[in-house]
């Protein structure tokens, strides 16, 4: 058994092409100023040809294992949180990129759970290390959108982005780290959010091909209703479990899919400005990359320092949600 989880390392990776909402305008029926309004992104970035998930969360996991000072082969365990793998089930991404960081002595999966991927990841992770299963786990969260998304549906292609973000979680005795956690799924809104087709209940053909099944579908309304529902009470679900109040938490890193939700959370729980950290406006919506990038950012800007109470909170398809509050060790 380990006394605590702690994260070692982090790391990150935009892909090089950057999608202005003014090049959005040449390719589909909109605007800067509806997508701004709407959403609060100006720009995304997109994976150039070449690249794929497996290549951005290997820059990502790179960055993070340096920061840590923990060598590939010193890795127990790669948790890789996607819906966007290099291929459709077999093999894991996971394995690519075991393979591509020469982490010879682990294991490793693909994590499925949407936006929130990167928070189950992240419990899951902490659940090795503490109970003594493993000393390092990499947890990573990493999305090409841009290879799902119907670049001629103008209700979703303005939404989303690219990224990476990975952190390693390791066996410490320094107190902190995982403080508590929920994890949430509510199947009966599956439709909501969905790749309708490339699955055993419909396989690829020529008429999933043909009706574009193989593309990110979303029901905004619905999933906006549910994700302004949900952000807010599961946050105070790891607040209420570890006995902690919303004052308590220093920084509160939310999955990032639009400012508008992200504020009518703030002020729902009564949090300043500066207690919620917001870049989807650089980004857009990355899934399950979004809230380790936003933790690199935070760190990188002085946000996070020793002691500081987190609280990473995610929603996504699913439907599912997570929240974990993380006690940061320094
Ligand atoms: O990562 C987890 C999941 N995702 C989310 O959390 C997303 C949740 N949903 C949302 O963020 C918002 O619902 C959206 C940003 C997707 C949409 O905002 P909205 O205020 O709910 O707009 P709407 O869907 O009610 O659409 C308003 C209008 C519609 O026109 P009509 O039917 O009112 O005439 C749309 O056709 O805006 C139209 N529209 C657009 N117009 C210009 C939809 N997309 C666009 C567009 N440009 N890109």
């Amino acid at each position: 058994m380990s006394s605590f989880v702690r994260i070692s390392g982090w790391g990150k990776c935009l892909p090089s092409r950057i999608l202005s909402n003014h090049d959005l305008e040449k390719m589909v029926d909109t605007s800067d100023e509806w997508i701004r309004t709407r959403s609060g992104i100006t720009e995304r970035r997109v994976t150039p040809e070449g690249e794929f998930t497996s290549t951005i969360a290997t820059v990502a996991a790179r960055e993070a294992l340096e920061r840590a000072g923990v060598e590939a082969d010193e890795l127990d365990l790669i948790i890789l949180a996607t819906f966007t793998p290099d291929y459709p089930g077999l093999p894991a991404t996971a394995s690519l990129i075991q393979h591509a960081l020469g982490a010879h002595n682990c294991g490793g999966f693909d994590l499925a759970a949407g936006c929130s991927g990167f928070v189950y990841g992240l419990v899951t992770g902490s659940q090795f290390v503490l109970s003594g299963t493993c000393r390092n786990v990499l947890v990573i969260g990493a999305e090409t959108l841009s290879r799902v998304v119907d670049w001629k549906d103008r209700s979703t292609c303005v939404l989303f982005g690219d990224g990476a973000g990975a952190v390693v979680l390791s066996a410490t005795e320094h107190e902190g780290g995982l403080v508590s956690s929920v994890l949430g799924s509510d199947g009966s809104g599956f439709q909501h959010l969905i790749v309708p087709a490339g699955g055993s209940r419909h396989p690829a053909s020529h008429e999933t091909v043909e009706n574009r099944q193989h593309y990110i579908k979303m029901n905004g309304r619905e999933v906006y209703k549910f994700a302004a529902r949900i952000l807010p009470r599961a946050f105070n679900e790891s607040l209420q479990k570890a006995g902690l109040k919303a004052g308590d938490v220093d920084l509160l890193i939310p999955h990032q899919a639009n400012v508008r939700i992200i504020d009518s959370a703030r002020e729902s729980l009564g949090l300043d400005r500066e207690a919620v950290y917001v870049n989807v406006d650089r980004y857009g919506n990355t899934s399950a990359a979004s809230i380790p990038m936003a933790l690199c950012e935070a760190i990188d800007e002085g946000k996070v320092r020793e002691g500081s109470l987190l609280a990473m909170v995610a929603f996504g398809a699913g439907l599912t949600w997570g929240s974990a509050l993380w006690r940061w060790q320094g």
